[in-house]
């Protein structure tokens, strides 16, 4: 299966990713997820990507489509992926399909959570990453057990003037890219409101159930 899931930051993303990624056996590429850890580890493409991601704005299209398209070329992507949060900008669509197409691969679906502004604000300054184990817990929706709270990470772009940011660039620059997947064929719109478990249901009822990629 080789699935995109967009949407604004806080929809749920990460969250329901877990979930499909466990069962349907393929990695989980968050291109956030590589780029915190780029600017852990100091290299130099963190270094490009720390002030940009602090302000709440995108890391230039240079700098996350050669890191995103070397990741989905190694070995353990031949089965499939799921790609959370890239792309994010229309060259970085374009791109991935030059990637795809060289490789002889197509895109199964393209998921859109659907999560209006107003309730964005409250899950993304709520929420808590476990840096052990990956979990992400919110505070009030998914409150994380007593023995992880002390190892808990407030991300830095999880502020609310960062969120704002975000959600206006997503506007901007992200949701373009949707009729681009929907001229296509390949988009999903699932409403991402409500429970997690409900999300969940309502992402299989889109997805179908799990299989091996070709
Ligand atoms: P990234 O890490 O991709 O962040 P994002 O897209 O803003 O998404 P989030 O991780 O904030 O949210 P999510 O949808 O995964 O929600 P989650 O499941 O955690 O990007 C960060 C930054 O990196 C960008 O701003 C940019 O600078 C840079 N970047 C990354 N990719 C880039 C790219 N391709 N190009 C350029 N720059 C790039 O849920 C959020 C909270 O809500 C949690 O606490 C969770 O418990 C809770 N929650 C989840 N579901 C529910 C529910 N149904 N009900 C109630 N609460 C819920």
């Amino acid at each position: 299966m080789r699935t995109i899931l967009i949407g604004p930051p806080g929809a749920g993303k990460g969250t329901q990713a877990q979930y499909i990624v466990s069962t349907h056996g393929i990695p989980h590429i968050s291109s956030g997820d590589m780029l915190r850890e780029a600017v852990r580890n100091g290299t130099e493409l963190g270094k490009k990507a720390d002030a940009a991601m602090k302000r709440g704005d995108l890391v230039p299209d240079d700098v996350v489509i050669g890191m995103v398209i070397e990741r989905i070329q190694r070995p353990d992507c031949a089965r499939g992926f799921l790609l959370d949060g890239f792309p994010r900008t229309r060259p970085q669509a374009e791109a991935l399909d030059v990637a795809l197409a060289a490789a002889g691969v197509a895109l199964d679906a393209v998921v859109l959570f659907e999560v209006p502004d107003s309730l964005i604000v409250e899950r993304v300054t709520g929420r808590r990453s476990d840096p052990d184990t990956g979990a992400i817990y919110h505070l009030k929706f998914n409150p994380p057990p007593p023995d992880a709270v002390a190892r808990l990470v407030h991300r830095s772009d999880d502020f609310e003037a960062a969120v704002t940011a975000r959600l206006d660039k997503y506007h901007r620059e992200t949701a373009p890219i949707v009729p681009f997947y929907e001229a296509k064929g390949l988009l999903k719109r699932v409403d991402g409101v409500g429970a997690p478990d409900e999300v969940t249901a309502r992402l299989l009822a889109v997805l179908g159930p799990a299989r091996a990629a070709g």
